[in-house]
């Protein structure tokens, strides 16, 4: 039964090119990454590391239940405050990844009375959470204040929240966050801010809309990952503390999922705390991102990716089989997780990478995109 159903859609996507499989890593493996999102290079410091290993012991290897029943550690806390210290929020909610957190927020804000106004650019968790949401959804133009400006002024709706990302994933350009925080406020609405790209990336760290001066305002909403920069995993809805009170409440991604590991909760903290005591962690991102853009003759990004346009999905996915087995692991991003359905390779900076390793790479990357074309 399943064959008949699910064979042929198999079969369209293979012609297409756009079958995703899973290529499992192997422990000791000896591969320059640049597919990764360990931006800040902490996934493996052993004072990250030392920190899961002490909440293991401490805590043991579940957080047991729901934040409200039992799930809530003394190390949720203060990662909560810490993080929101940090990025210069009122206060923070920590959720189980940066997808339930968007999908979280959006959806208790969500509903009849509540516009959404998305950029076309933005993550598939922001488009799911609008779906979820039972608002009506307008999507606007990449960046176009103005658009987004025109949708907020003709609405019925008595609320609305314009969602966007500070760094996109893909392009990795910068949203215009000082003109959407004003548009919003000028239209009585909520900015929504993405910062799963820009936390230990931008601002030195604390994020574009830390940089942007936006931060701590009533009007502006940060969402954030822990699983790229953070070295670990989860999510994290950062603003109002009346914002916090509602979630806990209301929110259905809070309420009905298990509380995040409290190894992953300490792990996230040590990996912030690291970045505080070394702030100079993000300008080596930003430093092995120009070394790549410059290798390949496109301009600086304002986040950590690279993004090299490819012909088509066939000959992304073979440059990158290319890649690996030359000792280069990239992203090769298709349809449909890239905004414009032009199909790339991902390059992702890390601040581990040396300039001997960044000059290695452009050299194999260059190598295999020149066999595909
Ligand atoms: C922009 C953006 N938002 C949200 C997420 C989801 O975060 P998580 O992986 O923690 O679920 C990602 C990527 O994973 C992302 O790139």
């Amino acid at each position: 039964m399943l064959g008949d159903w699910l064979g042929p859609k198999a079969a369209a996507l293979e012609t297409r090119g756009l079958t995703r499989r899973l290529r499992p890593r192997v422990a000791g493996e000896d591969l320059i990454d640049l597919a990764g999102n360990d931006y800040l290079g902490l996934t493996h410091d052993p004072r990250v590391i030392e920190a899961a290993a002490d909440a293991l012991r401490i805590w043991g290897t579940g957080s047991t239940a729901s934040r409200l029943v039992s799930g809530t550690t003394s190390l949720h806390e203060e990662l909560e405050d810490e993080l929101a210290a940090y990025a210069g929020q009122e206060s923070a909610l920590l959720f189980s990844s940066g997808y339930l957190a968007n999908l979280g927020v959006v959806t208790a804000l969500g509903g009849p009375g509540t516009l959404l106004v998305s950029d076309e650019h933005v993550h598939a968790s922001l488009i799911d959470a609008g779906r979820l949401a039972r608002s009506r959804v307008e999507v606007v133009p990449h960046n176009d204040v103005d658009a987004m400006s025109k949708v907020l002024a003709e609405r019925n709706e008595q609320y609305a929240v314009m969602l966007t990302e500070s760094v996109f994933s893909v392009l990795s350009d910068e949203a215009p966050l000082a003109d959407l925080a004003a548009a919003a406020r000028a239209h009585d609405a909520v900015l929504l801010v993405d910062e799963a790209h820009g936390l230990g990336v931008t601002g030195d760290g604390h994020g574009s809309v830390h940089a942007a001066g936006q931060a701590g305002l009533d009007h502006v909403i940060v969402t954030m990952t822990l699983s790229k920069a953070m070295a670990s995993q989860g999510g994290v809805v950062l603003g109002p503390a009346v914002l916090r009170e509602h979630l806990i409440n209301r929110s259905r991604p809070f309420i009905y999922d298990t509380a995040l590991n409290p190894a992953a909760c300490a792990a996230a903290l040590a990996a912030l705390r690291v970045l505080q005591s070394e702030p100079d962690r993000p300008a080596a991102i930003h430093r092995a991102t120009a070394h790549l853009a410059d290798a390949f003759d496109v301009p600086h990004p304002a986040g950590p990716v690279v993004s090299l346009p490819m012909p088509g999905p066939h000959q992304t996915v073979r440059a990158a089989d290319l890649c690996r087995a030359d000792g280069v692991r990239v992203g090769s991003f298709r349809p449909p997780s890239v905004p414009d359905n032009i199909s790339r390779l991902r390059l992702t900076a890390n601040a581990g990478l040396t300039s001997n390793d960044l000059d290695r790479a452009a050299e194999v990357i260059a190598a295999a995109v020149a066999q595909v074309y």
